[in-house]
């Protein structure tokens, strides 16, 4: 199949801002977004910064925002555009410019200092931990994330809030907390309430945007944070297991 010319729309500037630059760009068959952008890099655009590693899905650097949603430059193929389509690629909105598509994720890694580390069970060495198939499938799920923070972006409570950064840790590090709540060994028997008082779980409304992002497909809502929500409410908050109660008491 011949090659054929398609209209992009990348973010070029830095901190103190920038714009969208209109490039005609040549694609073939089989291309993804990130090959547009290296194409670019050996043409018109060589100072045209952009952050990858992998090609293949699995290191979680080349995301960006095409058409607004949060993607994996890598794992976005050209042929689910169409053709007359003008495709943007826009750094991600929730984080710090550091230059055109490349931004400042650190967010992400002070949240990753600051959620409770595995703590081992008291009296058993380290080589000793012994866990069941089972426990180890549980939680399996969550240690697929690439870390790529998709799921940080999209979230809407801090996505165009950056006044509720400091108290909220954001759905990747509310499906480690409850990776380390199913560790039959974690000796910590609040990360619910931990999550609930000091990762900023309450600010969820569970409106499941991070869970439609998410290139490994976790279930990040369903089987994250819901089960840590519902846990918490149950033993605290909800207001139906109150009126419950109190109606069972009569
Ligand atoms: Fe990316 Fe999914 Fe991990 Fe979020 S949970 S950082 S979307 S892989
Ligand atoms: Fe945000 Fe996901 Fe909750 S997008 S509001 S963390 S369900
Ligand atoms: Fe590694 Fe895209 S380059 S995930």
């Amino acid at each position: 199949t011949p090659a054929t010319k398609r209209q992009f729309r990348i973010w070029r500037g830095d901190e103190t801002g920038g714009d969208l630059k209109e490039y005609l760009v040549e694609v073939k068959e089989g291309e993804v977004v990130l090959d547009i952008i290296h194409r670019l890099q050996s043409t018109e655009a060589p100072d045209l910064a952009c952050r990858w590693n992998c090609k293949a899905g699995k290191c979680g650097s080349c995301s960006v925002e095409i058409n607004g949603k949060p993607k994996l430059a890598c794992m976005t193929r050209m042929s689910t555009f169409t053709e007359d389509e003008t495709i943007s690629v826009t750094p991600l909105r929730t984080f710090p410019i550091v230059r055109d598509l490349v931004t400042d994720v650190s967010f992400n890694y002070e949240k990753a200092r600051e959620t409770p580390a595995f703590a081992p069970p008291p009296g058993v060495a380290p080589g000793d931990y012994r866990m069941q198939q089972v426990d180890v499938e549980r939680s399996q799920e969550f240690r697929k994330c690439i870390e790529c923070f998709l799921c940080q972006t999209v979230c809407h409570v801090i996505r165009d809030h950056e006044e509720n950064k400091p108290a909220f840790a954001g759905p990747r590090y509310f499906i480690r907390a409850a990776e380390l709540d199913m560790h039959p060994l974690d000796a910590r028997d609040d990360r619910k309430e931990y999550a609930q008082a000091e990762q900023g779980l309450g600010y969820c409304n569970i409106t499941k945007c991070c869970t439609e992002v998410c290139p490994e497909h976790i279930k990040i809502t369903d089987n994250g944070i819901i089960p840590m929500k519902e846990r918490v409410v149950d033993r605290k908050y909800d207001p139906l297991v109150w009126l419950g109660n109190k109606i069972f008491r009569r």
